[in-house]
This record gives structure tokens, sequence and C-alpha cells, in this order.
């Protein structure tokens, strides 16, 4: 069975028992015994040996899975490798409102990375410009000559843009190579192809290359993800308006801006973490997208439709891949693709930006209504609780006590674990 004939509506999966919630996304994803093993094994020494430099041991994440999501009509049940509490949770309830209008869609542009060219020295910068745009079809050529594979699959350099910029040091030229890296996150190679262009940028302008490496900001990667929020499941059209006014603190205001944008990137973090992608360069380049107009805002935005509900839509650039880096090595990254079901870098790129609005969604919600402390500090309660020895039926007795008393704190929960005992 495909995951477009399966249901990622589950209620209750949170109640359930750790074996069962297993067995249930076993049998969604198609696991193997062998794979379904894997969820308590840790990434073994000699791996993570090869990943990184002077390594000790590993170091772990819980991986939970968010329930519930619709992206393009077809169902997926969502990894995230995260260490804070209520971002699953809220995950699965903003998808589940979302799915009554019928889940998420998206739009995403073709796989396109910037890689960056810096060159000095020159005498005439015009000039220089112009021989670089005079040579572009013998620049491509050497670029794609760097990756055949690449280009095989469809990909590959497709256009250069020439800047100038002033500096203190005087003008210089950068120079935008654009490649299609399909299903990779490209930086090895556009950094491979930049570094091969180098001498012979120097050749055509006479200039010096400093600097020659990809660009984060990948800009011409945009997904974009858009929900209908339903009016009457948010409790009325107030709390549509109440949700507005909260929103729109963050797309005037970079203090809250870079709030509301953590709150999304709760979630995307925690799939990009999961699918073994790089989240520096997903950080990085969602907030330099924040704040592509000059001042740091919402990468969400909102607004209310004919019929009152609430449409959500979040736009930023996902540079993520499904093929190379750690997500091949990491046996962990492996499971969590099959168990998305996902075939291509920019479906899984779009699974991350519904993540993300979903994420946004929730905190603004339980922001605009009862708060963010309900939700998000009952569960945190837990957490101190069993920091504090709670066990077994403990730990929701001593969490219900601390939330009944407002003292969440560890040197609480001991004192109420004590009484109990
Ligand atoms: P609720 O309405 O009390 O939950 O929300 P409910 O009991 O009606 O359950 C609704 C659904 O939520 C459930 O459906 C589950 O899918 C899920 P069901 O299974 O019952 O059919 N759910 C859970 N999933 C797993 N474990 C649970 C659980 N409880 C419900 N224990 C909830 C409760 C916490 C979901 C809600 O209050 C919420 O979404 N809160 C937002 C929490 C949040 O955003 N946390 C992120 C961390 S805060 C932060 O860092 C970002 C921030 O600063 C960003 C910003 O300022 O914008 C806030």
């Amino acid at each position: 069975m495909s995951n477009v004939e399966k249901s990622s509506s589950i209620s209750g999966f949170y109640k359930m028992a750790i074996e069962e919630r297993i067995k249930i996304v076993k049998n969604f994803s198609g696991l193997n015994e062998e794979e379904t093993k894997l969820f308590s094994s840790s990434l073994d020494i000699q791996t993570a040996d090869r990943m990184i430099e002077n390594v000790l041991g590993t170091f772990e994440l819980p991986l939970g899975i968010a329930v519930n999501f619709q992206i393009n009509g077809k169902d997926y049940l969502v990894p995230m490798a995260i260490e804070e509490s209520s971002v699953v949770a809220a995950a699965s309830n903003a998808a589940k409102i979302a799915r009554i209008k019928g889940g998420f869609t998206t739009e995403s542009t073709n796989p396109l990375m910037i890689g960056q060219i810096q060159l000095l020295n020159l005498v005439d910068v015009a000039t220089a410009v112009q021989k670089i745009i005079d040579h572009k079809k013998e620049i491509l050529q050497i670029a794609n000559d760097q990756d055949k594979i690449l280009v095989k699959f469809g990909g590959g350099a497709k256009d250069i843009e020439v800047r100038i910029l002033d500096s203190p040091m005087g003008k210089m030229i950068v120079t935008h190579l654009i490649v299609d890296v399909r299903d990779a996150m490209g930086a090895n190679a556009v950094n491979t192809m930049c570094e091969a262009l180098a001498p012979v940028l120097e050749e055509i302008t006479g200039g010096k290359v400093r600097l020659k490496i990809l660009s984060n900001l990948a800009d011409k990667r945009i997904v974009k993800a858009k929900a209908v929020f339903d009016k009457v499941k948010m409790g009325g059209e107030s709390v549509v308006d109440a949700f507005l006014e909260s929103y729109t603190l963050a797309s005037i205001d970079p203090y809250r801006a870079a709030t509301h944008n953590k709150g999304i990137m709760n979630g995307i973090d925690a799939l990009i973490i999961a699918s073994g992608n790089d989240f520096r360069a997903i950080e990085a380049g969602a907030h330099a997208y924040a704040a592509r107009n000059g001042l740091y805002t919402s990468l969400s935005s909102y607004q209310k439709n004919e019929n009152g509900d609430l449409v959500g839509e979040l736009e930023l650039p996902l540079a993520v891949g499904i093929i190379g880096g750690a997500g091949n090595i990491h046996p962990k990254a492996k499971l969590c693709k099959k168990i998305l079901g996902i075939n291509t870098a920019k479906e899984l790129a779009e699974v991350v930006a519904c993540l993300g609005l979903a994420q946004n969604f929730a905190a603004l919600f339980a922001l605009s209504t009862v708060g963010i402390q309900k939700g998000h500090m009952s569960l945190h309660a837990k957490n101190i609780a069993v920091m504090a020895g709670a066990v077994g039926d403990q730990i929701d007795k001593v969490a219900e006590q601390m939330i009944k008393e407002k003292k969440i704190k560890l040197d609480k929960a001991k004192e109420i674990l004590e009484k109990i005992k």
C-alpha cells in the first residue's frame, strides 16, 4: 500500500505504549524487523568516528513522530528529532486542525543553489563584467564538466549572474553560479564547480579570485506551504482575529519576529536533523531570507478568507538533500526518510515547510488563546518530574501538582515526590 492510501490521522497516538506506536509506524511505512530495531539503537562508534573528528561517543536526541499530516493529498508520519517538550504535540495538533480543510498544499521552485566567486584587483570593473558575460557558455561548460552525473540527471550549472559590489576595499565582482543540484543539498557540487572556475575567471578578467563557496541564502530554492485553519475548530472568528493581532506584531517588529521564527524553526530543525540534513545551513538561509527586504520579519503570513477561516502561508529557502551527506550514512536518518516515504529532495523540502507552518500555527494559536504555558508547561512539568526521580504514575501526579501550585521547578518536584512516596 502506498502512503497515498494510508491515513496518518491517528487520534491518541501519544497515549499508546512505545511498542504500539512503533508497530503503527512499521505498518504505515513498511519497515522491516531490522529497521524497527533501529529505534532503540545508537549510532555505532565507528560510524561516528568517520563522520566527525576526535570522536569520544555519540549524543542522542529524542525521536518522535508528528501525526495527522496531509500534504497535497498524501498522508505523512513526520519524524522529529528534538529535545524540547510540546513541539511534537503542537505539530500533531496543528496538522489535525489543518486536515479539516484538506491539509497542507505546497509549491516549490527547482532545486537551484548559488555558488559565489569573488573577484578583486580589477582595473576596469565594467569591462570585466562584460567579459564574464561574454564567456558564459564556456563558464557553464567548465562547471558542468566537474559533475557529469549531476548533468546526466538533469541538473548542473544553468546560469550565471554577475554583481558589482562596493566595499571599503574598493569595487569587487561577485559571480553567482546557479546550479540545479537535483536531490542533493548541493554544497559539494557547487563548491567543486566554483573552485574549478576560479582560475578561469582570473584568466578572463585579469583579476584575483578570493572566495569561492556556496551561499546559504538559497533564495532560488524556495518552498511555499499553505493551509486553511477552520474558524469553528479554532473557537470562532474572534479567535481568528486574536490570532491575526498576534501575527501582526511579528510582521512589524524584529524582536517578536525572532521568537515567531524560532517557533517555525522548532519544527523545521527537528525534521532537518531527523533526515540527516544540515540545520545550520537551513537556519542561516531562513533568517537571511526573513531580512531580505531590509527589516527582519516573519517568515509566515496569515489572513482571513471570505469564510472567516484563517489562511496561513510559509515561504522560505530550503536547501535539503536526500542523497549524499550524513543522511546517507546515519542509519536513523535513512530510517526517517523511509518513514516519510519521500521520493525527492523537493518533496522532503515541502514536508519540512508544512511542518514549519504547523508549528507556527500551533504556537500562535496557543499564544492568542490560553497562552503557551498551559500546553507547553504541562509537558515540561512531566520532564521536571522525571528529573526529580518520579517514575510510572508518580510522573503525572508530580506534574499535575506542580501545575496546580504554578511552580514548575526541580526543587518543587522533589518536594511533591517526597510527599507522594
Ligand atoms: P490541546 O488543545 O489541549 O490538545 O493542545 P488536545 O488534548 O485537544 O489534543 C489535540 C491534539 O494535539 C491531539 O489529538 C494530539 O494530536 C496532540 P488527539 O490525539 O487527541 O486526536 N496532542 C498531543 N500529542 C502528543 N503528546 C501530547 C499531546 N497532547 C495533545 N501530550 C497542545 C495541547 C500542547 C498540543 C497545544 O496546547 C499546543 O499546540 N500548544 C503549543 C505548544 C507549542 O507551540 N510548543 C512549542 C514550544 S514553545 C516555543 O518555543 C515557541 C514560541 O516561543 C514561539 C512563538 O512565540 O511564536 C511559543
